[in-house]
């Protein structure tokens, strides 16, 4: 090293760079930790405090600021127009299939173009993300550019809104990087958040977006980036362009998707090398059945693509638009167009008011659909839905149906507007509506509508799972006078059963013993059957666990609720003050004397063979259900986490499992087949444990 005498100032200046380049790294590997592998290492405050320090920096020495800093994801000033970018290489679209003859037909002129060796070469299959597509350039490993598709060839500059983007890396994180290659991606933005955001649209009266790639791409394209910063907007890299004559290390698709990871890029869940195309076909029909309900985000088909590159640059683009080696495998449409006949008002167990869509019948996807949610009123009055009106209605997969938007050229003027009425349809208590909130409750504790739906809810198959005491059968017990409260059921004889319509003696036995044999359901559904506000069967599993039996539940703090893993301060506030009222001290002596277990068997604090693993399971088991897999592990003291990160005790593998596995193996973590889980939970020391 060359020594020259520095400046005083210099040398202050280079330690101040260089602490900010030590900010900018620390800042993005935890936006890296929390966005791309959901495991965030520092603590909001720390994060804080930290991006204070270097916005402080910057604005103190503008000389430090760099592109790639974490700052510059807050937003720029606003622009007046995008300028214009031309895409080094052309961004293409795709070619559809939509049943698995045409995706066969593809490949037969794939053969008779490049020979039996197509076949062999296999296939990688990714979700198609139904998104916005955009191209991000990066220089040195530094993201210089992020552009719209456009028309392929042109497309919009939008960096400054890119930069927002919380998953897409600033820098890359790779070593022999080319020096400048452009990261292929979709732009999306994920369900939970765009409801929430529509909400919040309806609230102030503005504009609501009619699906999430419309929120994406106006998210996108706002003129002021700081506007743009505020939408959760996130990115799913799937492809790499690099200039002619460059080369990347891989030669394969499915390599390609592993290197974006590899770089820090966040890569869909779920893709899957395929060795030929019956196997593509089956992994198509998982996705669309299985999977698609679950996701966060939207997906419209599977892309297949001839997995080796070479093989891809031998079979070439058709008309400069379509690559003949990829094609979308489009799922089957879930809207259909059908007549809003009505719409009214279902009171919830905890009082709100839920306006749903009486519909003419219409099949969507293979279901007859009727009625579908309307969510609340501000969502109707911002969709401007008429009562009468030719209406699009969405079902996808598990997903209760929706009413996406009116057809409104096709209004008569016949139709009738709607808005929630001032009193509750059930009880007529006058409406209320909490500050901050767009839901409307009845405030009525006594309200019949409130008690049946409680009612419903204790006996229903997540619940107490009382076979046969329905709505329909609740509702004649109470209209009867028979039942108040949930623990009136463990009071019915036969006797007073039978006198009541539609009872037989048997089916009137056999709805006692059924109620009988709920007595021994264990704590965690007795604690979601009460329906206390905020506790879902994930958290009254975990609250059930932690504490063991009612009483020690019961008698903990909020503050000692609170600290249990998975439970925050709003359910712990709504536990402790549900067990507080008298009203619900004296449910719970009511239930003990009716001899109801007010236990959790396993559950006792110290037990279980997997007490304190954080366990992942992915792919499919050969013999248990993911379903039975959690259940496994939760018997067994353990917890089911969605996502691999540092924290992950093991990840439980069957076939077809995709980045999870990858992720771990990137961590290090230990793999386990599902014959290895079961081994672990049978263990005789765990039998100790387990009371
Ligand atoms: S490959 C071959 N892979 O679908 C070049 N595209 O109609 C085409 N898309 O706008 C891109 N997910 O942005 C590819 N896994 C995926 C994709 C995907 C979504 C979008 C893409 C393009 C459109 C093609």
């Amino acid at each position: 090293m060359v020594v020259t005498a520095v400046p005083e100032e210099d040398r202050e200046l280079a330690e101040l760079a260089a602490r900010a380049a030590a900010l900018r790294e620390r800042i993005e590997q935890a936006n890296y930790e929390y966005y791309v592998l959901d495991s965030p290492s520092l603590s909001d405050a720390e994060y804080d405090r930290l991006f204070r320090e270097l916005v402080e920096l910057e604005q103190r020495y503008p000389e430090l600021r760099t592109a790639d800093s974490p700052t510059q994801r807050v937003g720029a000033p606003p622009q007046s127009a995008f300028p214009k970018h031309v895409h080094a290489v052309p961004m293409l679209s795709l070619a559809n299939a939509f049943s698995d003859e045409e995706l066969r037909a593809w490949e037969e002129r794939l053969v008779r173009l490049a020979g039996e060796d197509v076949r062999k070469a296999g296939y990688s299959a990714e979700l198609k993300i139904d998104g916005v597509a955009v191209s991000l350039v990066y220089e040195g490993g530094v993201l210089v550019k992020g552009a719209t598709r456009g028309d392929g060839t042109v497309g919009e500059d939008v960096t400054p809104n890119i930069r927002t983007i919380k998953d897409v890396p600033l820098r890359l994180r790779g070593e022999s990087l080319p020096a400048r290659l452009e990261v292929r991606g979709e732009v999306y933005y994920p369900f939970a958040l765009f409801e929430r955001m529509n909400e919040e649209l309806a609230l102030r009266g503005e504009r609501i977006f009619s699906n999430p790639r419309n929120a994406a791409a106006g998210s996108l394209r706002l003129l002021d980036s700081a506007v743009t910063a505020t939408r959760p907007l996130r990115f799913f890299a799937y492809g790499i362009a690099v200039a002619p004559g460059e080369r990347l290390p891989v030669d394969r698709q499915s390599e390609v998707l592993e290197l974006l990871e590899e770089w820090g890029c966040p890569v869909a869940p779920y893709r899957q090398r395929c060795s030929d195309l019956a196997e593509v076909v089956r992994w198509v029909q998982r996705i669309e059945t299985e999977v698609r309900p679950q996701l966060d985000f939207a997906i419209d088909g599977v892309v297949i693509k001839v997995d080796s590159l070479p093989l891809q640059e031998d079979l070439g683009v058709v008309g400069g638009r379509e690559p003949r080696w990829a094609i979308a495998r489009k799922f089957a449409p879930d809207i259909a167009e059908t007549r809003l006949l009505d719409i009214r008002v279902n009171v919830g167990r905890t009082g709100v008011l839920n306006p749903y869509a009486v519909l003419e019948p219409v099949e969507i996807g293979g279901a007859t659909v009727s009625y579908a949610t309307l969510h609340n009123e501000a969502l109707v009055l911002a969709k401007d839905l008429r009562i009468g009106d030719l209406v699009q209605v969405k079902r996808a997969g598990e997903v209760i149906p929706q009413v996406i938007a009116p057809v409104s050229d096709r209004r008569t003027g016949s139709e009738r507007r709607w808005s929630m009425p001032r009193n509750c349809p059930v009880c007529a208590a006058p409406v209320v509506r909490r500050e901050d909130e767009v839901a409307w409750y009845c405030p009525n504790e006594e309200c019949p509508g409130r008690r049946l739906e409680s009612l419903v809810h204790f006996a229903s198959a997540d619940a107490m799972d009382i076979r046969g005491l329905g709505e329909a059968r609740v509702r004649q017990l109470v209209e009867a006078g028979l039942v108040r409260d949930v623990s009136d059921f463990y009071v019915l004889t036969p006797e007073q059963l039978q006198e009541l319509e539609g009872f037989g003696r048997r089916s009137a036995e056999q709805l006692v013993a059924a109620i009988a044999a709920s007595r021994t359901q264990p704590l965690s559904r007795l604690l979601f059957a009460l329906g206390i506000p905020h506790v879902g069967s994930v958290t009254a599993a975990l609250l059930a666990r932690h504490f063991g039996t009612l009483d020690r539940l019961m008698e903990a703090s909020e503050s000692e609720i609170a600290s249990v893993h998975g439970v925050g301060d709003v359910i712990a506030r709504s536990v402790s003050e549900y067990f507080a009222a008298p009203r619900n001290r004296s449910l719970v002596e009511r239930l003990r004397v009716m001899g109801l277990t007010l236990e959790e068997p396993g559950g006792v604090p110290g037990g279980g063979a997997l007490r304190g693993k954080t366990v992942v399971i992915t792919g499919t088991l050969p013999t248990l259900s993911r379903q039975e897999a959690t259940a496994l592990v939760e018997r067994h003291g353990g917890r089911v986490a969605d996502s691999v990160s540092r924290r992950t005790s093991f990840v439980v593998a069957g076939e077809a499992a995709g980045s999870k596995l990858a992720k771990a193996r990137e961590l290090g973590i230990e793999v386990i087949d599902e014959a290895e889980l079961l081994r672990r939970v049978s263990e005789p020391e765990s039998e100790h444990d387990v009371q």
